[in-house]
């Protein structure tokens, strides 16, 4: 059943996608075949969303109306400042989404009942952006006092994230509520870490309902932002077969094999700072920084994924936000499964 229509800001028709796709592809006539099976899977599945129908865009309309404005206010700012921030909030929210769901658990600090997801191996002295996050949320009370979640702050944030480094915008489904709790060994079970093999990233999707082709689109997310040494330092010294030669020296001279551990280098080096296809691109010479990037494309089930999307940036786009509503929409609270939080950081 189709419960909520593809709520994205650009309608394409099937034929002038159609027209999009074979534009952006090569000619060789084996992505001829693959960009027309693209659009028969574009019709099969434009009603398989299954986007929970109790979320939905207009939540805070009466309550909040100005709530997109001072988030992306916000946002812009603190991007045009530090552009990586909005690297780091839309892995906030991945984050937040793959632990018990959209839930704003991972914003809360440990306490003496639990202890929260901050200080999970994915998560410790890798996570930004809290800050912003508390500064928006502020911001958003000081007009719509105890109105708005936290888990919605940073959906909004993510989205606004995306857009503000050139990525596509979409419309942001709303109403979840925050969590009273946060797990740090939920945390540790569902992150993925970036040693992991094909297979188990496409399980641990699974796990969230995302489809082997949704957790390529939305890995295109290192298009952006940085990561620590200590993440590729293995991949770029002891995977010689499945790296570019040059990419992995260029990669030493700044992590070393000893030392050096929070030494930072872009996910994407050709346009870190831009929300593009180059990450596929890179993925495609072999110059994925984290192994986990590079099982993406090493001859397995994702090459062709990897391919179109490298081919084609509007195609990598609709699959992306497709992907991010999906994620967006992982068992979000109701009613008095949850709370509005007063701060992001505390249960009230
Ligand atoms: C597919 C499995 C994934 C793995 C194994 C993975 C792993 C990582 C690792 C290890 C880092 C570097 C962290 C550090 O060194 O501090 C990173 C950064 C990042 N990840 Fe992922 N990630 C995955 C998927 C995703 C997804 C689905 C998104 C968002 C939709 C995402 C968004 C980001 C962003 C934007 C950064 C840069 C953050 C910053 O600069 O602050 N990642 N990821
Ligand atoms: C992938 O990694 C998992 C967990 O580390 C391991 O059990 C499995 O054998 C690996 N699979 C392949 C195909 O290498
Ligand atoms: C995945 O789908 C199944 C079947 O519809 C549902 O029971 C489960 O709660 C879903 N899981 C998530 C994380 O959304």
């Amino acid at each position: 059943m189709c419960i909520y229509r593809h709520p994205f800001n650009y309608y394409p028709t099937i034929s002038m996608l159609q027209d999009r796709i074979t534009k952006d592809m090569s000619s060789s006539s084996a992505s001829r075949y693959l960009a027309k099976i693209y659009v028969f899977w574009l019709i099969l599945t434009s009603c398989n969303n299954s986007i929970n129908a109790q979320l939905t865009p207009t939540f805070y309309a009466k309550t909040c109306p100005n709530l997109q404005n001072i988030v992306r206010g916000t946002m812009s700012k603190a991007v045009a400042k530090e552009p990586r921030m909005g690297a780091s909030i839309l892995r906030l929210f991945f984050h937040d989404c793959f632990v018990n769901g959209c839930d704003a658990s991972i914003l809360l600090n440990d306490t003496p009942s639990f202890k929260g997801e901050k200080t999970a191996f994915a998560n410790q002295n890798s996570l930004r952006g809290f800050k912003l996050i508390d500064t928006i949320k502020r911001n958003v009370e000081g007009v719509c006092k105890g109105k708005v979640s936290c888990a919605d702050i940073l959906a909004l944030a993510a989205r606004d994230s995306v857009s503000l480094l050139g990525g596509p915008t979409w419309t942001v489904p709303l109403g979840r509520k925050d969590a009273r709790i946060a797990s740090l060994s939920a945390a540790n079970a569902n992150l993925p870490p970036p040693t992991a093999n094909l297979t188990t990233l496409i399980s641990l999707f699974a796990t969230k309902n995302l489809t082997a082709r949704d957790m390529t689109a939305l890995s295109g997310a290192h298009t952006i932002g940085m990561a620590r040494c200590t993440t590729f330092r293995f991949r770029i010294y002891n995977e010689p077969n499945n790296i570019n030669a040059n990419f992995a020296t260029t990669k030493m001279s700044n992590c070393p094999s000893l030392g050096g551990d929070n030494n930072l280098a872009p996910l994407d080096m050709s346009t870190p700072n831009h929300f593009d296809n180059g990450y596929f691109k890179n993925l495609m010479s072999k110059q994925g920084l984290l192994h986990s990037d590079q099982v993406l494309f090493n001859g397995g089930s994702q090459d062709p994924w990897v391919r179109l999307y490298g081919r084609s940036n509007y195609v990598f786009a609709k699959d992306f936000v497709n992907a991010m509503l999906k994620m967006g929409n992982i068992s979000p609270l109701f009613g008095s499964l949850g709370e509005i939080r007063r701060h992001c950081r505390f249960v009230n």
